[in-house]
């Protein structure tokens, strides 16, 4: 295996940066563009967004500085949004795209994905019982491929879909999507997802690749969990550049998020070595905890998906 895993070409052709910057929840002023300023210098080329995230026009500031100041240019950077729930409305879903490249200062993004198999009344940014609507997948497919032919998506994709629901969109898609985003690290591997994005070309990218910023004691199941660090001791690496190497290694680009330098530099200190492949067999025993279960995309009334279980198809 090369060690240098720099990029993963998507079924659209295009190079996806293996590494990218996870920018959600970095809301407090001033927080996101410090990130974003000192990511893009130690080297970052890959910024994962959202309109969710309440934060696009602040990084959009940060992007503007950097390009004026020459520190790096657009064609080098790679972009990704998602499309929230209560825009699924084919006619919501070009407005939705033109507002978050409005905020980020961009004329296209080179990615948009489809954020959650969940469809929302317009407006709703908190989640209640009574917002959900019932989603039309295809329909909201079709607007996206629209917004690839316009050149403002360079390419696009779906977050959070079970290979069921993946399967269901395949059929009806006339663009295949590039990329499925969703949580993957050594506790939660995915294996059956895994084999069949593969086998249907869609790219795997992980959120949440360290485990969540649920709190420290939901990420610690990640970085304490003791066959990941005794791979990051025998290697003299640390948990997190371990489950972050595992990522790439496993074929999946990545979106650890950091506010801090020294961590920004760490996580992204992940080529030019690799973990063997009796040490990959050794994580591949750690035992699974999907650890992001959505529960509030689930109601027993109101809800589309009544239980967990409906929402991954199983996949839990
Ligand atoms: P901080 O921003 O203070 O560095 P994930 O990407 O899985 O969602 O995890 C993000 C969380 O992990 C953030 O709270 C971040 O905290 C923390 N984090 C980021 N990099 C590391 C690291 N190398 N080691 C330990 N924790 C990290």
């Amino acid at each position: 295996m090369a060690d240098d895993i720099r990029f993963f070409e998507l079924n659209t052709g295009a190079k996806i940066p293996s590494v990218g910057l996870g920018t959600y929840g970095a809301k407090q002023h001033g927080v996101i563009q410090n990130t974003v300023t000192t990511a893009i210098k130690v080297g970052y080329r890959h910024i994962d967004c959202a309109s969710l995230y309440g934060n696009e026009k602040e990084i959009g500031s940060a992007l503007k500085k950097l390009f004026n100041e020459g520190i790096v240019r657009r064609e080098d950077l790679w972009i990704t949004s998602k499309l929230w729930c209560s825009d699924h409305l084919p006619e919501d879903v070009p407005k939705a795209l033109n507002k978050t490249l409005q905020d980020l200062q961009l004329d296209y993004v080179d990615l948009y994905l489809i954020h959650w198999p969940v469809s929302l009344k317009k407006g709703s940014i908190v989640v209640t019982p009574e917002s959900f609507t019932q989603p039309d997948i295809p329909g909201t497919w079709r607007a996206m491929e629209a917004l690839y032919d316009s050149g403002k998506a360079r390419a696009i994709g779906v977050s959070n879909f079970s290979s069921k629901k993946l399967g269901d969109l395949l059929e009806v898609a006339r663009i295949t999507p590039a990329v499925n985003q969703v949580e993957i690290h050594p506790v939660w591997q995915q294996p059956k997802l895994h084999e069949y994005c593969q086998s249907k070309g869609v790219h795997l990218t992980g959120y949440s690749p360290l485990g969540s910023q649920a709190g420290e004691n939901v990420r610690k199941k990640v970085l304490d969990n003791p066959v990941v660090k005794m791979v990051a001791e025998e290697l003299g690496k640390s948990p997190a550049q371990v489950a972050l190497r595992w990522g790439l290694q496993m074929g999946h680009s990545i979106l650890p998020k950091s506010i801090s330098e020294a961590r920004l530099k760490e996580n992204i200190d992940v080529f030019n070595w690799s973990i063997p492949e009796d040490m990959i067999a050794q994580l591949s025993q750690i035992q699974q905890e999907r650890l992001g279960r959505a529960e509030h995309f689930v109601h027993d009334s109101y809800g589309v998906y009544r239980t967990v279980e409906e929402l991954w198809d199983g996949e839990v």
